[in-house]
C-alpha cells in the first residue's frame, strides 16, 4: 500500500506548516510514502478544453504531468492546503481542479480511494480541509480524518508586522503585540495538532489495512454525493 502527501503550499517545505502536518500525518500510515511539496512547481488551473475526455489524460503539459502516475498508484492521500482568504490557496486548487482529467467516462482510477484532508491558516484550517474533503467526494474518494493547524501568517517575519494595520498581527492580536520568536505559531510547536495528525495517520493506516474495499467506497462516495446533489437541485 502506499500513500502519496502532497503540501499545496507555496513556501518551502522548511517553514511550511502544512508540509509539516502533511509529513507528520504520512509519517504515522505505517505505509511506504512519499510527501511532495508543490513550492516552486507550475501547475495551471484546468482550462475547460475537454481534452481529457477520450483517455482520462490531460493535454495540459506541466510540473503536474510527472505527478500524474504517482496520483494513480497511490492507495491513498494526505493532500493539504494553506488558507489564503479564507478559502483554500491556488497552486493546491489547481492542482485538484486537475483531477477532472481522471473521472470521465470508465476512468475510475482514483475512485474508491482514501484521503487525510489537511489545512493550515494564520487563523485556521478549517476551510481548506474542508473544501479538500469536498473534492475528494466528487472523485468518489473518502475522506477519513481532517486536520486543522495554525500556522504563521507571513506576518510574523515580513519586517512591518508590529506597525501593519491591515495585517494579521494587528487583525488577530491588536496593536500592542510585541513580535518574538516564541510567539511566531509553528505547528511543530503545537503539541496537540501534531497529535491530531498523527492519529489521522493512524486511521488512514488502520483503513486501508483492515477496511480497504475500493467497491464499497466508491458506492458510499456516490450515494453521498447523489444525497447532496438532491440538496442543490
Ligand atoms: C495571500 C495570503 C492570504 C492569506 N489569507 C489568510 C486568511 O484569510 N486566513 C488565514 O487564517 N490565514 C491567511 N493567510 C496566512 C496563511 O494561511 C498562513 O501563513 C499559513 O501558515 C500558510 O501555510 P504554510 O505555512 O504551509 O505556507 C494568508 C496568507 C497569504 C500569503
Amino acid at each position: 500500500m502506499k500513500v502519496l502527501g502532497i503540501s499545496g503550499s507555496p513556501r518551502n517545505a522548511e517553514i511550511s506548516g502544512c508540509y509539516q502536518l502533511v509529513k507528520t500525518v504520512c509519517e504515522n500510515t505505517g505505509m511506504d510514502y512519499e510527501v511532495i511539496s508543490l513550492a516552486g512547481k507550475h501547475i495551471r488551473g484546468c482550462i475547460a478544453c475537454l481534452g481529457c475526455v477520450h483517455d482520462n489524460v490531460c493535454v495540459l503539459k506541466d510540473d503536474l504531468s510527472p505527478l500524474r502516475e504517482k496520483i494513480v498508484e497511490a492507495d491513498a492521500y494526505v493532500f493539504g492546503g494553506s488558507n489564503y482568504y479564507n478559502r483554500m490557496n491556488g497552486l493546491m486548487h489547481c492542482l485538484l481542479e486537475r483531477f477532472y482529467q481522471f473521472r470521465h467516462r470508465e476512468g475510475n482510477a482514483l475512485w474508491g480511494k482514501l484521503a487525510v484532508a489537511v489545512g493550515i491558516g494564520g487563523s485556521s484550517g478549517s476551510v481548506v480541509a474542508d473544501d479538500i474533503e469536498e473534492i475528494m467526494a466528487y472523485n468518489f474518494i473518502e475522506t477519513v480524518a481532517k486536520v486543522r493547524g495554525q500556522g504563521a501568517a507571513c506576518c510574523w517575519t515580513c519586517g512591518y508586522g508590529e506597525t501593519c494595520k491591515i495585517g494579521a498581527i494587528h487583525m488577530l492580536y491588536g496593536p500592542d503585540m510585541k513580535i518574538t520568536e516564541d510567539k511566531i505559531p509553528d505547528v511543530r510547536k503545537q503539541p496537540e495538532i501534531l497529535k491530531a495528525a498523527a492519529s489521522a495517520g493512524k486511521l488512514l493506516g488502520k483503513r486501508l489495512k483492515v477496511d480497504y474495499d475500493r467497491t464499497q467506497i466508491t458506492m458510499k462516495m456516490q450515494s453521498l454525493l447523489m444525497e447532496k446533489f438532491k440538496e442543490t437541485t
